[in-house]
């Protein structure tokens, strides 16, 4: 049998003040669209911001419905409208915030599996990496340098070219 090793490599950031200023900016930007999630059901609210290589900055939350599985990721909200609104940008960053009145989470929410998943395929389209900056309601900040990283011995079938 021969084995092999996977590491990951992240940083994690105790105080948000540690941050350049564009990253703490998108954190924000990602905190107000928590106030734009609607999710009566989960009550867990969750903000994304994607920063485009043009500088725009594009929001989604999560969006649920009663038929739970019609609801929408805030991951796969927010990169549907840049890839609508900037089809030639670039993605540079997603920042990821959370809130759940109930119980805050303090500690940094990562994307679930199909929005790694649509990450992953926005980075592979573009050829660059998407910097994935993740936070709670407060408190620490993971960063993470590519969706790779988020998603190792990731399935990937070549598309055929669009017509
Ligand atoms: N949710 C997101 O929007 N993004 C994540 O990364 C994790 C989960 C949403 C889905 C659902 O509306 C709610 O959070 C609770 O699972």
């Amino acid at each position: 049998m021969n084995y092999q090793e996977l590491t990951i490599r992240y940083a994690h950031v105790e105080e948000v003040s540690a941050l350049e200023n564009w990253q703490q900016d998108l954190l924000n930007r990602a905190w107000q669209a928590v106030d734009l999630a609607y999710a009566p059901y989960s009550r867990f609210r969750v903000g994304a911001a994607v920063l485009l290589d043009n500088g725009a900055v594009v929001l989604g939350s999560n969006q649920e419905n009663a038929s739970s599985p019609a609801g929408l990721c805030a991951e796969r909200t927010a990169l549907s409208v840049a890839a609508m609104q900037y089809p030639a940008a670039t993605i540079r960053a997603v920042a990821i915030r959370a809130r759940n009145d109930e119980d805050p989470p303090d500690s940094p929410v990562a994307p679930c599996g199909i929005c790694r998943q649509t990450l992953l395929e926005y980075e592979l389209r573009q050829n660059h990496n998407i910097e994935l900056l993740l936070q709670g309601a407060a408190g620490p900040v993971v960063i993470i340098g590519s969706v790779k990283d988020l998603l190792p011995l990731y399935f990937w079938r070549q598309p055929r070219r669009q017509h």
